[in-house]
């Protein structure tokens, strides 16, 4: 794929399919949910880098209780929309999550390979609790048994841009989850 021109842009935006306000309401309700089931212990939202960067900027000032935020890069997809089923992790937390609530902040559920690796990776370090909320969820495209124990929107099987998730890295800037033109 290239974008040469702004005319190439807006051309592989299809349609919008959750808009900005939309996405704003599920956030504050999601927020809300997690404020209220602290306990007293810390929280760590660990995002997972790049696509979920811009959900987690959003989740974090949903949330009314002290959390900390953590990174964590894995690379799945490369420059097109067909997964390359090998997930690496390029870059680790900093934090020994021992003694804190994890909750890791997804742009999309897909394969779902991506969050079975980090959540087994995790969880042999011991945290409190571990879950794992994503903004959307393709349970129609699952190659291995995983449920996320928040999803803020389920979708059917297309690839969608926007709100931090890419194709060829342009996109993630618009405020809206849109179809990509595969045209
Ligand atoms: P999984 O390991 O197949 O579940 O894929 C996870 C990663 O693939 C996500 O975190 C996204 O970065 C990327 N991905 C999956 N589906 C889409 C999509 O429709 N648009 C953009 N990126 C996607
Ligand atoms: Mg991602």
């Amino acid at each position: 794929m290239s974008i040469n021109s702004l005319k190439d842009f807006n051309q592989k935006i299809k349609r919008v399919i959750i808009t900005k306000e939309q996405i704003q309401e599920a956030i504050q309700k999601a927020g809300k949910q997690i404020s209220e089931s602290y306990d007293g212990k810390p929280i760590l939202l660990v995002s997972v880098l790049k696509g979920a960067f811009v959900f987690m900027a959003d989740l974090c000032r949903a949330i009314t209780v002290p959390c900390e935020i953590g990174f964590m890069c894995a690379k799945s997809y490369y420059n097109g929309t067909s997964s390359s089923g090998v997930v690496n992790i390029t870059l680790d937390l900093e934090q020994d999550i021992s003694n804190y609530h994890v909750i890791i902040v997804e742009d999309i559920i897909d394969t779902g390979r991506t969050l079975n690796d980090i959540v087994k990776l995790l969880k042999g370090r011991n945290p409190l609790s571990l879950r794992v909320i994503t903004l959307l969820d393709k349970p129609d495209r699952r190659l291995v048994d995983f449920t996320p124990d928040m999803a803020l929107f389920t979708i059917p099987d297309f690839f969608v841009i926007g709100y931090g998730l890419d194709c060829g890295e342009y996109f993630r800037n618009l405020p809206y989850i849109a179809e990509y033109n595969q045209d």
